[in-house]
């Protein structure tokens, strides 16, 4: 089976969303936010405050060519994962990518808890951060051939509609 990869805007709910489809569909799940934090034995903001960004894209691109090479996973990328080509090339190779989308407010609202996970979200204006972001890259999250809304519903339904879709896109594709 196809990996589904679920990418998008910090907060549109791809861990969790993430998490509870692997079950649902009986699959494996991984976090590429969590493998680059066990392989770095640092947290993402540590790695950012002392390695620079640069380097955490780095070893994000070295950790997707990874979960590229499996099948059959739920995976959960970091909000930058699409910014770069080479990582779409690669996991579209062997998935289907699936974008999440929430509203600005919705975000900051969801992110405001782990801020630390987020550098690029500090600062004393987090919304206005975020909707400049949000513009910025929504031409790399619309490279994927799915995409759903979080921000008026729970993670159940969220969950339904990606199914829904993926299932449907696996059977035009087998
Ligand atoms: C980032 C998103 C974060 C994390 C890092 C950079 C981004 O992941 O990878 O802080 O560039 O949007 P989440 O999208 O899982 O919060």
């Amino acid at each position: 089976m196809k990996n589904i990869v679920l990418l998008g805007f910090m907060g549109t709910g791809k861990s969790i969303i993430g998490r509870r489809l692997a079950v649902e569909l009986g699959c494996r799940f991984a976090d590429t936010d969590q493998m680059i934090e066990e392989r770095a034995h640092k947290s993402i903001e540590k790695i950012f405050a002392e390695d620079g960004e640069s380097r955490f894209r780095q070893l994000e691109s070295e950790t997707v060519r990874d979960v590229s090479g499996w099948s059959g996973y739920v995976i959960s990328t970091g909000g930058g994962v699409p910014l770069h080509e080479e990582n779409i090339e690669a996991l579209s190779g062997n998935g289907i990518l699936v974008s999440l989308k929430a509203r600005p407010e919705v975000i900051l609202r969801r992110v405001r808890k782990r801020i630390g996970r987020r550098p690029l979200l500090r600062g004393p204006h987090p919304l206005s951060r975020i909707t400049h972001l949000l513009a910025e890259r929504k031409p790399f999250y619309d490279q994927a051939a799915i995409s759903i809304d979080t921000s008026d519903v729970d993670i159940q339904e969220s969950v339904r509609r990606i199914k829904v879709q993926v299932l449907e896109r696996m059977g035009k594709d087998s």
